[in-house]
């Protein structure tokens, strides 16, 4: 351990990042995960980075909760950000979160899931039709954020022409998770919640009037419930609407940002891609390892823990540091270099436990078909530009990059 990380180690407040940090936070959570791994926070809060301590407060939903109804009163008082966010499944223990995942999960099953692969690719190709047009093009705009979207909206069929606000009720939303928000990102987020609700009541009220397919509509499935009578509030109904449109949009489009801008920085795993394109499953698990979309999650410990000889109090609020344990090196061999057929990759982007991503495997299906596609399309794609960044701790990834196709374009 140099000076240098200890001394970042030790002066490492998440409510006081630099910008250095944002454009590279790894070197941070490395020395975090060497010298201190189970941090405390000038706050109270504990930091974890080390992979062992993440698996253990995610599988230990008894002592680890992730009811937000306390830590998030300080931060939201009575808003709606507050009764949003703390309606949500994430953010609730069971028995709640047990009633609204099997709701949810019925949708998202793996026959579901395989039947959306059609329309993915032609949306997909459709997509980078538009690009060939173009030659230069925003990745994030024009490909990584359009594709989620419009699943997401599949998923609770949201009619197309009604999906516009959606990216930026679901930014602001998610915007207002940042570990410290301003009073513009507070405003903005309670507004885009009002706005969202407005909206979904009326989408509610008109499925209510003509159900659609509960195999394949989860907003019907969520309106029917349960065969044995099981149903949602009304506010748990809308909120977790919300939560799912939010959960499924931003967290893929950075797989699909992060893992483009990934493989263009490292040209030889590009080029066995592109030799390999039957690679493409682990090329994903390794872009989610290497770059994770969701870098944070948070739990309270409500009974005292013991953790490498540490006892945390009931009401200790915990951070669990997805970025740094997805290169713990006693997990990862050669942790830090980018290997797209690494194998086993047992990495934590989607969690594990009981609150693993319910989409995980909706994810996984979106981020395989957009890259195998676009680079089997466009395998000279370029950045041509600076990206930048979206300038958050929780989701990472890029709020625009400039690209080129690549393609020698014919001259009309
Ligand atoms: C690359 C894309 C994605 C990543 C990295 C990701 C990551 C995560 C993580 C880390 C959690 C656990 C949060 C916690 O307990 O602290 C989670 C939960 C969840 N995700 Fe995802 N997610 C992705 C895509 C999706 C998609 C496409 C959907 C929906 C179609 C989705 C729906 C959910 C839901 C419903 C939960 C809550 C599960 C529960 O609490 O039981 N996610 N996700």
């Amino acid at each position: 351990m140099t000076r240098d990380a200890r001394t970042l180690a030790e002066s490492f407040d998440l409510e006081r990042l630099t910008p250095e940090f944002y454009v590279n936070p790894y070197p941070t959570y490395r020395a975090l995960r060497e010298n201190e791994p189970i941090k405390r926070l000038p706050n109270g809060a504990y930091f974890l980075t080390r992979y062992d301590d993440l698996v253990t407060a995610y599988k230990n939903t008894k002592a680890f909760s992730s009811d937000k109804k306390r830590e998030f009163l300080p931060k939201y008082g009575a808003s709606l950000l507050y009764e949003h966010h703390t309606t949500s499944l994430v953010f609730n223990d069971p028995p709640i979160h047990t009633r609204v995942r099997r709701l949810i999960m019925g949708a998202l099953s793996p026959r579901a899931i395989a039947e959306m692969e059609g329309d993915l690719v032609r949306l997909v190709d459709r997509l980078l039709d538009c690009l060939a047009t173009k030659g230069s093009f925003d990745l994030i705009g024009d490909f990584a954020a359009a594709i989620p979207i419009e699943v997401i909206g599949n998923l609770l069929d949201v009619p197309h022409e009604e999906r516009e606000p959606l990216r930026d009720w679901s930014l602001a939303i998610l915007g207002a998770l940042e570990p410290v928000i301003g009073e513009a990102a507070f405003a903005r987020g309670n507004k885009a919640v009002r706005d969202f609700l407005a909206y979904l009541e009326v989408l509610v009220e008109r499925r209510r009037k003509k159900p659609g397919n509960p195999d394949r509509d989860v907003l019907t499935r969520l309106i029917l419930g349960e065969p044995d009578g099981e149903k949602l509030t009304a506010k748990e109904l809308l909120h977790n609407c919300i939560f799912l449109l939010n959960a499924g949009h931003e967290t893929t489009t950075n797989l699909i940002g992060n893992g483009l801008v990934t493989l263009s920085e490292h040209p030889e795993q590009r080029s066995r891609l592109i030799a390999h394109p039957e690679m493409i499953k682990t090329a994903v698990e390794e872009m989610l390892r290497y770059e994770s979309s969701n870098q944070l999650g948070n739990r309270m410990t409500v009974e005292e823990v013991e953790l490498r000889g540490l006892a945390l109090p009931a009401g200790t609020p915990i951070t669990l540091c997805i970025g740094a344990a997805n290169r713990d090196p006693a997990q990862f061999p050669d942790a830090e270099s980018f290997d797209i057929g690494r194998t086993p990759n047992r990495h934590l982007a989607f969690a594990t436990g009981a609150h693993q991503c319910a989409g995980m495997a909706l994810a996984r299906l979106e981020g395989a078909v957009a890259i195998s596609r676009l680079l089997a399309r466009f395998p000279n794609y370029a950045l041509n530009g600076e990206p930048i960044r979206g300038g958050r701790v929780r989701f990472r990834g890029f709020l625009s990059v400039p690209c080129v196709t690549g393609e020698m374009r014919r001259m009309g």
